[in-house]
């Protein structure tokens, strides 16, 4: 682990190195790999989801250095699927990345210089507001309902937002919701950054259409994950972007790492074609769809009223708000020492002074019996 906490003066690093924070997430990943804890933090997913890693006859080809762009192949099938729900865009507005985290990367790039106002959920990604915090970013944190006042003269450069079962409420935006969000980003020219790593993880029928589809004018980004739905080493996701901004993030992705690993992308065309490819999506929801109410009935057991969450109806986590009085920080100190990891709410928090306890529960990675014992301890530890 490497501690930047205490770095005092760094004279040869840069003045941004002030503003990036180690994740917290990050740092309990490697005490979860631990065989006998129980982990609720991250947003791993269950291994025995994961594709098959066969690579294709046709990857020798792979070896070589590729475009930028991604592979034509998969960029004109990403093109394909968007179309299909809605968003209406070209192959050619396809980049292909190193991961979605990538993504929120390049469009910070973009868009972020120190001071830049960028209009965020409040609470979001915490990795998001990690990558725009360290290139300077003054954050506005949205009202739950969304409500804003943007104007031409009088607005944030970019609203970033996650509208399908968000990182880490689990909410998902309704219709209406989704109209007027892309009309306000239009009506005042803010730039739309929707990211949608989630979207196939849906246990109910909710409305799923992207905000960006929407948007008949105005500058906008899309960007979506196989991390979750393939596998999360495969380091592979996908941006669209409306044709003003496209060239410019294909040069900060040149410069960043030139193309993507394209054996990742070779498997994952092979997985998107597999003729299997609707089975094994069934199979990861109904998986999930399972995990996830088993998981509730375990809260339900464990937790008591005093904690207040609901049912998220896609996704990987619940949100769970605690009674005003619990320490958050010291009921993780008690959680860790019985062995069971959880992400708590504060770091979620653009404005932290708006975060009352929460706490943020993975429910995908466990099984049902380690999630029914870690949440035992979590309920102990609770009424303590
Ligand atoms: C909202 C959101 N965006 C982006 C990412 C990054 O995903 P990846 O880089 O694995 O595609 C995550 C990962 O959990 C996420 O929750």
């Amino acid at each position: 682990m490497i501690d930047i906490s205490g770095s005092g003066q760094l004279p040869l690093l840069t003045q941004r190195l002030s503003d990036l924070r180690a994740s917290p997430v990050r740092a309990m990943l490697e005490a979860s790999q631990k065989p006998d804890v129980i982990s609720f933090a991250g947003g791993l997913p269950a291994p025995e989801t994961f594709a098959k890693a066969t690579l294709p006859a046709s990857a020798e080809a792979a070896l070589q250095y590729g475009p930028s762009e991604g592979e034509p192949r998969l960029r004109a099938l990403i093109a394909e699927e968007l179309q299909a729900i809605g968003l209406d865009c070209d192959a050619d507005q396809v980049l292909i990345l190193s991961g979605s985290q990538q993504g929120i990367d390049l469009s910070a790039k973009l868009t972020v210089d120190a001071g830049t106002r960028i209009a965020v959920e409040s609470p979001t990604y915490l990795a998001a507001l990690q990558v725009f915090r360290f290139f300077g970013a003054a954050f506005e944190s949205m009202p739950p309902d969304l409500s804003v006042n943007w104007t031409r003269q009088d607005h944030p450069a970019m609203a970033y937002i996650i509208p399908t079962f968000q990182n880490p409420t689990g909410r998902c935006w309704s219709a209406d919701e989704r109209e007027a969000f892309a009309h306000n980003c239009e009506a005042s020219d803010v730039i739309l950054f929707e990211d949608d790593p989630y979207r196939d993880l849906a246990y109910e029928a909710c409305e799923r259409r992207p905000v960006a589809s929407w948007m008949k004018q105005g500058s906008w980004i899309y960007q979506g994950s196989f991390s979750k739905t393939l596998s999360p080493g495969l380091r592979l996701g996908f941006m669209v972007a409306s044709r003003d901004l496209y060239p410019h993030l294909l040069l900060l992705k040149q410069a960043a790492d030139l193309h993507s690993n394209r054996l990742s992308q070779y498997m994952v065309i092979d997985q998107l074609t597999a003729p299997d490819r609707a089975a094994r999506r069934d199979f990861l929801v109904s998986t999930y769809r399972a995990r996830r109410d088993a998981f509730a009935d375990a809260m339900r057991r464990h937790l008591g009223n005093a904690v207040e969450w609901q049912v998220p109806p896609g996704g990987l986590f619940f949100w769970l708000t605690l009674p005003d009085h619990v320490d958050v920080d010291a009921l993780l100190a008690a959680a860790i020492k019985r062995k069971v990891l959880f992400t708590p709410g504060r770091p979620f928090y653009a404005d932290e002074a708006l975060a009352s306890p929460s706490i943020r529960l993975n429910f995908s990675h466990a099984s049902q019996e380690a999630a029914d014992a870690g949440l035992a301890i979590l309920g102990d530890l609770l009424r303590a």
